[in-house]
Parts: C-alpha cells; sequence; structure tokens
C-alpha cells in the first residue's frame, strides 16, 4: 500500500473517500456492538461472533517436548517440527510446505484429508524420521471448528474459498487420524487441535506475560483472547480452569454496513451472506474489493478507456500482493497508463486497504476493552498475517485509530508480529494440553 498525495478525481473525492470512511463514530458504533455481540455468543444467544471455547488457557511458559506441527489455513499447508525449551523459548527444526491444489481444496472431503496424510509421510521421508518412534502432532485447523476437548471438534463451516465436501458437522482431528492410519502412519497421534489465533497468541505469550490476544491479518482474520468471567461462558463453568481462550471468529461480524461493492463481493463469493468483516478486511479480498471499484469506474467512463475492461474481467485477479508494488498496474500488465489514472487507482487501493486497518484496530480495541475496560494495564497482541507484515501502511493505520480512539492509554495496546504461531503455538497447545490431562 503506497502513500499517496490527495488525488484531484471527482468520483473518488465525492464518491469513493465517503464510501470508503470508517469514521471515529464508525469506530466507537463497532465497539459498542462488538461489546453486545461477545455478550451474546458467550451467554449462548444468537450472535454474528460464534465466541468458541477452545479448552485452553495461556501457557506458563515452563512447557516443554518436541511435538510436530500441521498448519491448513490457508492455499499452503506446512509440516513443521518444534522444540520447547520450557524457558519461554520455542525452536523450530525440521519444516515443509506444500500447495494445497485447487482441486484438492475445493473437491471431495476424503481426498483433502488423505493430501494431509500423504504430506506427513512426505515430511518423515525428507526428513529422516524414526518410523518407530511414536510422535504428537498438534493440528492447526484454521476454520471455525465447535470444539468439544482438546484433541476433537467438528468444523461449522469452510471459509476462504474452501470448500471440500462431507467435512463440515465432522470431526477433523478424528478425519486426519484416520486417514493417517489408512496410510500406514501408525505412530503418529494428533493430540491437539488449534486455530492460528490462538497459535498467535499462546507463541507469543510462551514469553511474554502480557500477551492477552491472538489475530490473524493474512488470507482470512480472527482473533482469540483468554475469557477469565467464565460465568459467562453458556454451560462452561463446570470446567476447572481460571480462564479459557476464545476463538472469537470475528471474521463473521455483520454490524458494520457494506457498500455496494462489499454486497457485490459478497453475493458472488462461496460463502455469501457470511464472513462480512472478513470481507472487507483481510487479504483474500482487497484486490477483489479494489477491481469491482475500477470496473464501476471504466463503466462510468471516468478511469482508463473502454477497452481497459478487460483486464479486470476475471474475479480475484487484481490481488492485495499486485497492490503492494509501487507501479501496481505495470505488474498487473497494463502498462503505460495515464499518470492521473494511476494516481486515482492507488488512491482507491488506498481508500480500501485504509478502511480494512482501522476496522481491525478498532476490533482489537473493541476486545482490550472488553477485557480492561479503562486500559490500565499493558496489552501485548499477537498479531500474524501477510497484511500486517507486508504493508506498513496497515500498521500505521491500526495503530492511528487506537490512539484516535484512546489518546491517553493508546500505548498500552502493543501489536508484535508474531510470524510463527502455527508452528510454535500449536505445539505449544499440545503440551499445555499434555500437562493437563497429567492433572
Ligand atoms: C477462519 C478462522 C481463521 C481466520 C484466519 C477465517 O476465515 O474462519 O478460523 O482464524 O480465517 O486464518
Amino acid at each position: 500500500m503506497i502513500p499517496v498525495t490527495p488525488v484531484d478525481h471527482p468520483d473518488v473525492t465525492d464518491w469513493l473517500e465517503p464510501l470508503f470512511a470508517f469514521t471515529h463514530a464508525d469506530a466507537q458504533q463497532l465497539i459498542a456492538d462488538f461489546h453486545t455481540e461477545m455478550h451474546h455468543g458467550l451467554s449462548g444467544k444468537n450472535s454474528s461472533l460464534k465466541m468458541l471455547p477452545t479448552f485452553i488457557g495461556r501457557p506458563s511458559g515452563k512447557e516443554t517436548g518436541r511435538f510436530l506441527a500441521m498448519d491448513l489455513g490457508g492455499t499452503n499447508l506446512r509440516v513443521i517440527a518444534v522444540k520447547l525449551d520450557g524457558k519461554g523459548q520455542a525452536q523450530v527444526g525440521d519444516t515443509s510446505r506444500f500447495v494445497i491444489p485447487v482441486e484438492i481444496m475445493q473437491g471431495a472431503g476424503d481426498r483433502l484429508f488423505d493430501f494431509l496424510a500423504r504430506c506427513v509421510q512426505t515430511f518423515f521421508s525428507l526428513h529422516d524420521f524414526d518410523p518407530q518412534r511414536r510422535y504428537d502432532l498438534a493440528f492447526t485447523f484454521s476454520f471455525p471448528v465447535d470444539q468439544r476437548a482438546i484433541a476433537s471438534g467438528s468444523l461449522i463451516e469452510w471459509t476462504k474459498g474452501f470448500t471440500a465436501s462431507d467435512v463440515v458437522g465432522k470431526d477433523v482431528v478424528a478425519l486426519l487420524a484416520a486417514a493417517l492410519h489408512d496410510r500406514g502412519v501408525k505412530n503418529v497421534r494428533v493430540c491437539a487441535l488449534a486455530n492460528d489465533t490462538t497459535g498467535a497468541l499462546m507463541a507469543r505469550a510462551y514469553g511474554d506475560a502480557n500477551c492477552d490476544m491472538g489475530v490473524i491479518l493474512g488470507t482470512g482474520s480472527n482473533a482469540c483472547y483468554p475469557e477469565t468471567r467464565l460465568d459467562r461462558l453458556s454451560g462452561m463453568s463446570a470446567v476447572a480452569v481460571d480462564e479459557m481462550i476464545i476463538n472469537m471468529e470475528w471474521g463473521n461480524f455483520d454490524k458494520l454496513t457494506p457498500t455496494e461493492f462489499d454486497r457485490m463481493l459478497d453475493r458472488d463469493s462461496p460463502n455469501p451472506g457470511r464472513q462480512w468483516l472478513e470481507k472487507m478486511v483481510s487479504g483474500m479480498y482487497l484486490g477483489e474489493l479494489v477491481r469491482l471499484v475500477i470496473v464501476a469506474m471504466i463503466d462510468r467512463g471516468s478511469l482508463l478507456t473502454p477497452g481497459d475492461q478487460r483486464f479486470f474481467t476475471n474475479p480475484y485477479s487484481l490481488t492485495s500482493a499486485h497492490l503492494a508494488q509501487p507501479d501496481a498496474m505495470a505488474g498487473f500488465g497494463l502498462e503505460h497508463i495515464k499518470p492521473t489514472d494511476a494516481q486515482a487507482i492507488a488512491r482507491i487501493a488506498e481508500l480500501v486497504f485504509n478502511r480494512a486497518a482501522r476496522i481491525a484496530g478498532t476490533a482489537i480495541a473493541a476486545v482490550v476493552t472488553w477485557m480492561d475496560s479503562e486500559l490500565s494495564r499493558s496489552h501485548t497482541i499477537a498479531v500474524d498475517g501477510s497484511l500486517f507484515e507486508k504493508y506498513p501502511g496497515f500498521r500505521r493505520q491500526m495503530l492511528a485509530i487506537i490512539d484516535e480512539l484512546y489518546p491517553e492509554r493508546a500505548d498500552h495496546i502493543q501489536l508484535k508480529l508474531t510470524s510463527d504461531g502455527s508452528g510454535t503455538g500449536a505445539a505449544i497447545i499440545a503440551a499445555v494440553a499434555a500437562g493437563q490431562s497429567h492433572r
């Protein structure tokens, strides 16, 4: 996202700038609506925030052990070996990455799980693992899951373009265990189920006691935090723990006002009517929103030429990665456009990304003030994902709205890039789970 100077283009200034503005008043409304939805979600009432219990609290930093972690949540799959030293440090060892073909993401569920099992086999053979030794594997499965125990949970719905059949409603740990068994991998026990947000929170909290929130701003978006007022968790008070991390599934929050472009994107997405906040905030969708705006402006005759339409006909062809480049349109195959058009497109991208960052920053503020209404203590927020990592302007805009909202206490919210949550964090979850089962 390249900061641009104000653009002298009537459609941009009079139409798009107000349309994509996310004002101070919008932010205050979001915080109030988040608190209501969080309360409803926790107390079992109808809510767009699922507020899913994860059956785990934060680590002490003393957890030890060697674990494998499998990370499924986007277009890549990773298998990782992790060692925890018990002193707040984790060592990531052998790692294998696999690209998940679209036909696997969107095909039959048993093929997807067989693919995962084959990746574990490949990992073992690439890194000379002992087939006789037993390994505990933590499964980071970054989709909404109705968790029943630390190593059991059924998929509520797919997000982020996954549609594999016959998985919704099934226990994904059981599916992975069965696929491993069918492939003859008998020395691996799937011992924990994690979300990438919990992974990020655990990875940071292992060495930082102030860390109380995990946030993902990547292909998808979501957050988790430890809930201490367990009386608010319907049916959970029987679990003997001091706190439980809640996977909010904030991507599904639906109290924001969508623009006509958000509605168009939603209508043609694989999951219409779902994941409204995610579709306004996360990397999978921001390029598509910009594409839809560009197409509308070409139609109105106020940008590029009618002949340029053909560059923008394919959904999802314009990506966040294109828009991060200094000369986004050249990278997209459109060379030699007028400087005023290039400026207008850069400004449109800036509007869409800024709105996303301001919504994300406000949502973080909402969760932090839920935990600590006066912002009286320091909160480290473990943040992972390409938007946060690769677009410096994104973090700046998140901090700007937090500062606008809480000018006196904004420094009590520290955003820390936490890159290996899904590996390290998942291993820590496995270790905490092992500790819990021994208690
Ligand atoms: C999923 C979440 C996940 C987030 C970030 C969303 O689409 O529903 O479970 O944490 O993406 O990967």
